[in-house]
């Protein structure tokens, strides 16, 4: 991390500041007064914004007195989820390679978590259901899945949303889907359409969380801001399971969110094009390289290429950072399934991208 001069394409953030309309709301939020504590739900107006923002994006009616909770972040909306629904001893399918954190919550949670990978078929990922119906025990209670994927930029279908419901509904296990990349998503008609959340196919009584977050949607990663959709009953524990945490995200935070979901749509249009552009980018750089194989993305900010005969991404990001200063976050680090590939975040300028993949195509081929 001390290292000078790196092209950084490992973290999991856009080099764009959070846009100054955000900024002013959370300033004008401060000198209004909002410097107090707020109900551990989060602040009314706020549910009430995120409840409008469902109805318009995704024609789901929720309730925001008692289905939505505003938490300190997305990583917050998956760590009140998950230890609301496992007792020690659990266990818990996680659909991989994903973003390691959720499954050392449950492991946090002295549960256990079943990593089943997604097979790579053709230029698609997929979702191996006869893995999962073979990792059922006894114990199993959850199942998480990322769409958009951080790290395969995998967006689930209609229909494997369908099949994944159907079976938890089968099995009684809750669904827990993070949906936080849900409004980069690049492979619509009119950019700004966000992925169907699961929640248009739920019902009510449904044993289905959503996880969400402002940290991509809208450059506000530092914030620690984000929301948890669940069942009623479920909305309530994880509501006081908050106080024992952090008991609510800041206040001024939470004006600025409000603003964020009222005007945000125009600067994430113009952000969406520029990330669409950086990812083909990119993609048609990596394909052009030996030994590279890599399925086109549908949303998020990330490319996760195969590398022929790689065995220890580990070792490979060391040696490419150390030999050309481009940083990369090794496959490995995401679950099962990830070794061999490593992660590309295209989030960052053109200026930093083109000398990124240069390098990394150069390095391949003396490497
Ligand atoms: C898949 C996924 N879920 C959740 C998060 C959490 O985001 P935050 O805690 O910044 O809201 C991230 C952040 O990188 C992520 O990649």
């Amino acid at each position: 991390m001390g290292m000078t001069g790196v092209l950084k394409l490992y973290f999991c953030e856009s080099n764009l500041p959070t846009p100054d309309y955000i900024k002013r709301a959370a300033a004008e939020a401060m000198s209004e007064g909002y410097t107090f504590y707020t109900e551990n739900a989060g602040l009314f107006p706020l549910r009430c914004e995120l409840a409008r923002y469902y109805r318009t994006l995704h024609g789901v009616e929720l309730d925001p007195e008692s289905e939505i909770v505003v938490t300190a972040s997305g990583v917050q909306a998956l760590n009140v989820a998950i230890r609301t629904v496992l007792d020690p001893g659990d266990e818990a399918l996680v659909l991989t390679p994903a973003w390691p954190n959720g499954s050392s919550i449950v492991t946090m949670a002295s549960a256990r978590p079943v990593e089943i990978p997604h097979p790579l078929k053709g230029d698609r990922y997929e979702i191996d259901f006869g893995a999962l119906e073979q990792a059922l025990s006894p114990r199993t209670r959850l199942l998480i899945y990322t769409s958009p994927s951080n790290p395969l930029g995998w967006v689930a279908t209609e229909s494997e949303q369908q099949r994944l419901l159907d079976f938890c509904r089968q099995h009684d296990l809750w669904l827990l889907a993070d949906e936080v990349y849900d409004r980069l998503y690049y492979e619509t008609a009119t950019l700004g359409t966000p992925v169907p959340s699961i929640l248009r196919k739920a019902r009510r009584d449904d044993a289905v969380m959503v996880a969400q977050s402002f940290s991509k949607t809208y450059c506000m990663t530092g914030w620690r801001l984000g929301w948890l959709i669940a069942r009623a009953d479920l909305a309530r524990k994880a509501t006081q399971l908050n106080e024992f945490i952090i008991s609510h995200a800041a206040s001024f935070a939470q004006k600025a969110g409000e603003i964020a979901l009222r005007q945000g749509e125009g600067e994430l249009v113009a952000m969406l094009r520029r990330l669409k552009e950086n990812r083909d980018f990119c993609l048609e750089a990596l394909r052009r390289m030996p030994g590279v194989t890599v399925p086109k993305p549908d949303g998020a900010f990330y490319l996760f290429p195969k590398i022929e005969g790689l065995s220890d991404s580990f070792d490979f990001c060391r040696r490419l950072l150390i030999e050309t200063r481009v940083g990369l976050a090794p496959g490995v680090a995401f679950g099962a399934g990830g070794e061999g590939s490593v992660r590309l975040c295209y989030a960052a300028d053109k200026s930093v991208l083109e000398p990124a993949v240069e390098r990394l195509g150069s390095f391949l081929r003396h490497g």
